[in-house]
């Protein structure tokens, strides 16, 4: 059977060139999005966008010329906006005490998760407003909720996100746009596969399912948060952790 929720919408994926937010992109357009992958990465980008039949815009989230340029332009040519997902973030500085984290990693941190985040959102919601309907999805971290030791960058910036989607559910829950996030513990990417051995066995450890979360998992969630189903849920952050929080 095939699943049209999407079935004429418009959806911007930003990180969408890989992980996360490239599985992410495949089901909403499998199931009838008009999908625009928005990254910064202008290879692996377009590629990822021809495979699902989606456009690619390249864009910086932490740069707000760039996240103000690329939306403009994918609204004038897809003439809405129904569906935001930012899944661009790094992790910046792991396996370290904050004695040894130098202050450009903090900075480049915030900039690209949280003021990406900003900048995203805050596009995304004035598109929306006139046609009252969005599905705005921020993709926090298991670290914003509880805090991972040797990330303490990471940690701060994903917490933020939970504030930020805290905060901008609630201005915007009397209209048909919805504002929520989602926090991940572990899944295999490239994010992942170049941190510290040590950071992601701490991580991983401290899952009670014993295992890694998978990238249709994140998919299914995710595309049921952005889907018009999902009206009574807003500033939330969803928990995908395999059991480590369960709040
Ligand atoms: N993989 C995990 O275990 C995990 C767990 C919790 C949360 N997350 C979050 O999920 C999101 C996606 O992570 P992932 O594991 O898929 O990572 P990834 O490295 O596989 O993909 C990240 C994508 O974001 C893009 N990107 C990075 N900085 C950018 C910028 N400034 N502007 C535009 N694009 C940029 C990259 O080019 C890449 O395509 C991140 O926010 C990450 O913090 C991941």
């Amino acid at each position: 059977m095939t699943n049209e929720r999407f079935k004429n919408q418009t959806a911007i994926i930003t990180g969408g060139a890989d992980g996360l937010g490239q599985h992410i992109a495949t089901r909403l357009a499998n199931e009838g999005a008009r999908v625009w992958i928005a990254d910064r990465d202008q290879e692996k980008g377009p590629a990822a966008a021809e495979q699902i039949g989606g456009k690619f815009e390249p864009l910086d989230v932490a740069d707000e010329a760039s996240v103000a340029g690329a939306f403009k332009r994918i609204h004038t040519a897809a003439g809405r906006l129904d569906v935001m997902v930012n899944c661009a973030g790094i992790v910046g500085p792991n396996g370290m005490k904050i004695e040894e984290v130098p202050v450009s990693g903090f900075d480049q941190v915030q900039a690209v998760n949280l003021r990406g985040s900003f900048l995203t959102c805050r596009e995304a919601v004035r598109r929306m407003l006139p046609r009252d309907y969005g599905r705005v999805l921020l993709i926090a971290s298991i670290a914003g909720k509880e805090g991972n030791a040797g990330m303490s960058c990471y940690s701060t910036s994903k917490a933020g996100v939970i504030g930020l989607v805290k905060s901008v559910g609630k201005e915007y829950a009397e209209t048909g746009i919805t504002v929520n996030g989602l926090a991940p513990a572990v899944i295999r990417t490239a994010m992942v596969d170049n941190m510290e051995p040590t950071q992601v066995k701490y991580m991983t450890d401290k899952i009670p399912m014993k295992r890694c979360g998978t990238l249709a998992e994140v998919a299914a969630m995710a595309c049921w948060i952005l889907s018009p189903e999902a009206s009574f849920n807003t500033g939330f952050t969803f928990d995908l952790s395999g059991g480590r929080a369960v709040y």
